[in-house]
């Protein structure tokens, strides 16, 4: 038994709130009890971590990352802070084209080497489970190999790595003229040798303008949906289309970006469960805010979670509580909030109900920060937020 003692505030991410004075116990990877620390019951712990009467919280959850690729989109950079649009560049064959040409030419050791250091500095910063998409590869062949390479590189980090298929993030562009022969190729071919090699846990989809519409979107996660993946999909990034009308057609566990929405986007999203992944890096980098403010859609009883969407092109930063401390201070998240848009809503997002909430049960994915409250720890950007992380019960160095 592992007990961690002497926690000034502990942010549960559930119906507990946070607790003062608190402490924890650990037993075979699992929490075993969390309470007051008055409250604890006699046990002998073979181990005990004296929190210092620091902020104790869930592992943090990335919920929705692009962290597999190669190459450097500068340039693109460049030209869009020169208000060159997103768009433009990705018709001219640049965006996630560019990415797609360099992933496809990197050796396996090159993309895995850059994506192990990656999620290293993610894991010091707190992030104990990490989503991972596909996406740069948009062929049988080259998605699959990124899907196996997603599958090696959990085998070399110490954190939970969570694979999603996107083999629509974009339409290749040997496929523009004819795009349902590629939705054809992902149906057909894709979606049923993933699931049959238990590859990914999770499908996602670009539908939005210029990218996949509302058909093609309904037809891919159909067939994701029946073959027993779970669904998602980047939404209304670009405009207010019919993105949202994904989640009346179908259970998607979550839908990203959604910066556009119009007030019967809002009703959609406040009839059902998805929650929405708000991506803070997306809106400086691509310099679009979000036109439904976080607060609104939150009275609203919307789930909101925060994530990096770490990728070369649209957030090129893997710094979660960065992204955190930006969704509070721009996007007008309150502090609980955004926390628990990297913990318990973050976990919805993925349909993983063992992680992200520090309750009896779940998994011991837990982080001591520097602070000693939630206020200190987003108000201090000075020092890193992180004392130390506890994934599955042990500590990592
Ligand atoms: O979530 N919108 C699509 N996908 C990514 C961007 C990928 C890229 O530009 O390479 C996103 O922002």
């Amino acid at each position: 038994v592992l007990l961690i003692k002497n926690i000034g505030q502990l942010f549960t991410a559930t119906g507990m709130g946070v607790i003062d004075n608190a402490a924890i116990l650990i037993e075979q990877g699992k929490i075993h009890w969390c309470g007051p620390l008055k409250a604890l019951p006699a046990v002998n712990p073979s181990e005990t971590i004296d929190a210092a009467g620091r902020l104790v919280l869930p592992g943090l959850i990335d919920c929705h990352t692009h962290l597999l690729f190669a190459g450097s989109r500068a340039g693109e950079f460049k030209a869009r802070m020169e208000n060159r649009s997103y768009e433009e560049i990705q018709r001219s064959g640049g965006g996630i084209f560019s990415t797609v040409r360099a992933t496809v030419d990197a050796s396996d050791s090159s993309l895995l080497e850059s994506a192990v250091r990656h999620v290293g500095a993610m894991a010091r910063s707190g992030v104990t489970t990490i989503e991972v998409k596909s996406g740069y590869g948009l062929s049988w062949a080259s998605e699959m190999r990124l899907l196996r390479l997603i599958k090696e590189l959990a085998t070399l980090v110490p954190v939970d790595i969570h694979p999603t298929f996107m083999g629509a993030h974009a339409i290749p562009e040997e496929y523009r003229k004819h795009p349902e022969s590629y939705v054809d190729i992902i149906c057909r071919d894709m979606l049923p040798a993933i699931a049959e090699q238990n590859l990914a846990r999770d499908c996602d989809i670009f539908c939005d303008r210029g990218n996949f519409d509302l058909p093609q979107a309904v037809r891919i996660l159909r067939t994701a949906h029946t073959l027993g993946l779970g669904l998602k999909a980047h939404v209304n990034q670009l405009t207010a289309g019919q993105g949202l009308r994904l989640i009346e057609e179908l259970p998607l566990n979550s839908v990203s970006h959604a910066d556009f929405l119009t007030a019967q986007d809002v009703a959609i999203l406040q009839a059902h469960s998805a929650v929405v992944e708000i991506l803070p890096f997306a809106n400086l980098f691509l310099r679009v805010m979000p036109q439904v403010s976080a607060h609104e859609l939150q009275e609203k009883g919307i789930n909101l979670a925060v994530a990096s969407n770490f990728n070369p092109g649209s957030a090129m930063c893997h710094d979660l509580v960065l992204a955190a401390r930006l969704a509070v201070t721009m996007l007008g998240f309150s502090l609980e909030q955004a926390l628990l848009g990297l913990t318990a809503h973050a976990a919805w997002a993925l349909n993983r109900p063992d992680v992200g909430q520090i309750t009896p049960g779940a998994q011991a994915d837990i982080v001591i920060a520097q602070a000693a409250s939630v206020e200190e720890f987003f108000y201090d950007w000075t020092t890193n937020p992180v004392k130390q992380v506890i994934k599955r019960g042990v500590a990592l160095p």
